[in-house]
């Protein structure tokens, strides 16, 4: 059995005014009627191939976190980061419970909380061509043939197939976030994935890589769990321990330098819903959401929760209400809401 790690502590502020603070995109029904929260979990309950998850999320979260994890009992754990500490952190403390609970053998699924996969089929048939590999030590990825030179990916770069794992490459190089003129050479090359953010190992692995490549993260993270708290099925780790971890993602603390990288190729219709522009090449062009009457529009996106929107003659704008805020910007550009909101120096 493979043991499901949900990570659900990010922010989620690309998506502002919808996601925010207090309920950031994972807890959203974006797509469909179920949270991208609910759909992470669904995606591994068969319960012949996976054991109860593994959620680390955030304290202020605790309330979304456990009610994905009612139906479960007392088989499920949930870590609750008193901080966030990016996801080096969060993956090493879910590591750690899972070795106490299950075996430094036991291997973990990773994965994010606030992506689609349409065919989980395929995707399922790609956790079992990873498995074998995460068995024998390697730190297996995900990868997605790009569509774009996207510069908020990380790009693997793929070699020959592991031996005795049908399936699974090996990976020569591990970029996270390159430069876009960087990523445009990668992807014009043909050699190069998507990292699609999903991770298989088994839990000694990933340990003893991270006390190579990060070994502060590493060390904080175990101080961290040693001086826990639990109530039931709920760890809460300690602030102190995590005050002093540095934050970094897992891609630049360990995968990059890691040389035990590989990779299963996938198409399971996976998207990281990591912006409006992202959200609508999922959910389609031209549509609207909420009490939006659009006419002579094109190549626009309208989405209100309670305002009432009525919209004449717009072009390739993204327009987006949710309570008292009203967000406007060009297809294209939803990257820089971020920024954006810094430069509003809002509470959101
Ligand atoms: N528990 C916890 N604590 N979870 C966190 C934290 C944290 O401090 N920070 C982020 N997360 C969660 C997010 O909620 C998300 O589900 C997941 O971890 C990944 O974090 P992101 O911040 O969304 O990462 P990213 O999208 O910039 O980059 C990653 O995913 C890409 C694909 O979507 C990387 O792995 C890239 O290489 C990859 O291409
Ligand atoms: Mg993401």
């Amino acid at each position: 059995l493979v043991v499901p790690v949900v990570l659900s502590g990010g922010g989620g502020s690309r998506l502002w005014p919808y996601s925010t603070k207090q309920t950031p995109k994972q807890f959203l029904p974006l797509v469909g009627d179920r949270t991208l929260y609910e759909q992470a979990l669904d995606r591994v309950r068969d319960a012949r191939s996976f054991t109860a998850p593994v959620v680390v999320g955030s304290m202020d979260h605790a309330e979304f976190c456990e009610a994905g994890l009612a139906a479960y009992g007392k088989e499920a754990r949930v870590i609750l980061e008193p901080i966030a500490r990016n996801t080096a952190a969060a993956i090493i403390m879910a590591a750690i419970v899972v070795r106490d609970l299950h075996g430094e053998d036991a291997v973990l699924l990773v994965m994010p909380s606030d992506h689609v996969i349409d065919d989980v089929e395929e995707f399922h048939r790609a956790i079992r061509s990873g498995e074998a590999a995460a068995r024998a030590g390697r730190l297996v990825t995900f990868g997605i043939r790009p569509s774009s030179a996207d510069a908020g990916y990380g790009y693997l770069q793929t070699g020959n197939e592991v031996p005795g794992a049908p399936g699974v490459r090996d990976v020569a190089r591990f970029v996270e976030k390159p430069q876009v003129d960087v990523a445009e050479a990668m992807v014009a090359g043909g050699d190069y994935l998507w990292n699609a953010g999903i991770f298989l190992f088994s839990a000694s692995t990933l340990l003893d890589e991270a006390a190579r490549t990060c070994p502060a993260i590493a060390e904080a993270a175990s101080m961290a769990i040693a001086a826990s708290q639990t109530d039931g099925i709920r760890l809460m780790p300690d602030a102190d321990s995590l005050a002093s971890c540095p934050s970094e993602s897992i891609d630049y603390a360990v995968m990059e330098l890691s040389s035990r990288v590989a990779t299963v190729p996938m198409a399971p219709g996976w998207s990281d819903v990591g912006s409006w522009d992202a959200l609508v090449e999922i959910i389609g062009n031209g549509r609207e959401t909420g009490p939006v009457t659009a006419v002579d529009c094109e190549n626009c996106y309208i989405r209100s929760e309670a305002v009432e929107i009525a919209a004449l003659g717009l072009r390739d704008l993204i327009v987006v209400s949710a309570g008292s805020k009203l967000l406007i910007l060009p297809r294209g550009r939803s990257q820089e809401v971020k920024g954006l909101l810094a430069a509003m120096d809002l509470k959101v």
